[in-house]
């Protein structure tokens, strides 16, 4: 099944801010009252946020930032960690605030027929990225294990990944060495031998993108990245978030990330 597929016309529209917390340390959520865009939004695709502040001020430019949470009867949702001005003025919103969204934008994840089990592989905000497919994935009956990486316990957010999906989370943490690459790819070695995935996904490391790759090339199991690239317009004109992919017959190719992405094959995309 393809849960990417862009729905169109995508729409640029002011909505009210329902719900906004922080989350953690260092993170927050918005929850947006848009239920038609919820309900047409799917797990890997992006929203264009414009970034205002309550005096109207803020960055000219839109943020993108991935669905969170979506689906019919599921108020849309945004997780993100609050790095600069842009994601500081979204933090700065209030329950019923207006907010002009622009989306949902890009290609997201695709989940074949016949997969029983995929695994995860998510550090930091990746896991917003990746919340939804766990969501998606239970509601086909496939099984979710999910390796979280994150600096410290404070910061796994693990009830804000799985929402309720049942996926099995194994955390790897900076604090105890967990989050070793050595560790990390031997812990992703044992599940492969224990429950070998049907695919495998992941999102928020190039360390670990890479480890990744590397191994599902040679147990032979197919995947997907979300990347994540810097945005001028979001939908396909200015060129600004391209990325450089292998195509078919391995040719390198300059494809869009906002456009073409930000989904793409595990084998095809290229580090960073
Ligand atoms: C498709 C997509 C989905 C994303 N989803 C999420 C998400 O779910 N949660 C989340 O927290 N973040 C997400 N991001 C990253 C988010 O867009 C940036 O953190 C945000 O734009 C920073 O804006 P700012 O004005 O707060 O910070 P700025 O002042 O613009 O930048 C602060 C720092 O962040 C870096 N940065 C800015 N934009 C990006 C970017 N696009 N990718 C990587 N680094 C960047 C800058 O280089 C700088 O170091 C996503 C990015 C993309 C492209
Ligand atoms: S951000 Fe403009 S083409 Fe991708």
């Amino acid at each position: 099944m393809d849960l990417g597929a862009a729905a169109f016309p995508v729409a640029e529209r002011s909505v009210t801010v329902l719900d906004s917390a922080p989350v953690g340390r260092r993170y927050h959520r918005l929850v947006l009252d848009a239920p038609d865009l919820s309900a047409r939004s799917r797990p890997g695709q992006f929203f264009h946020l414009l970034c205002r502040d309550g005096a109207g001020g803020g960055p000219y430019l839109r943020r993108p930032m991935s669905i969170w949470r979506c689906g019919a009867g599921v108020p849309l949702g945004f997780l993100f960690h609050v790095k600069g001005r842009g994601t500081a003025a979204l933090a700065g919103l209030r329950a019923g605030d207006a907010l002009s969204v622009l989306g949902p934008l890009g290609r997201g994840f695709r989940l074949e027929p016949g997969w029983r089990r995929i695994l995860i592989l998510a550090r930091g905000v990746g896991l917003a990225t990746l919340a939804p497919l766990t969501v998606a994935a239970a509601a086909q009956g496939i099984a979710v294990e999910a390796v979280l990486s994150a600096r410290a316990a404070a910061d796994l957010m693990a009830e804000e990944f799985a929402g309720g999906s049942g996926a099995v989370i194994h955390p790897v943490l900076d604090e105890d060495g967990g989050s070793d690459p050595a560790r990390v790819e031997a812990l992703l070695r044992a599940r492969f031998a224990a429950a070998r995935p049907d695919a495998v996904f992941t999102c928020g490391s190039n360390r670990l993108f890479l480890l990744l790759q590397r191994l599902a090339a040679e147990c032979g199991i197919p995947g997907q990245v979300a990347l994540e690239q810097q945005m001028g317009c979001g939908l396909g004109m200015c060129f600004c978030c391209v990325r450089q992919i292998r195509g078919e017959g391995g040719a390198v190719v300059n494809l869009r990330v906002c456009a073409e992405g930000p989904v793409f094959d595990l084998q095809a995309a290229m580090a960073w």
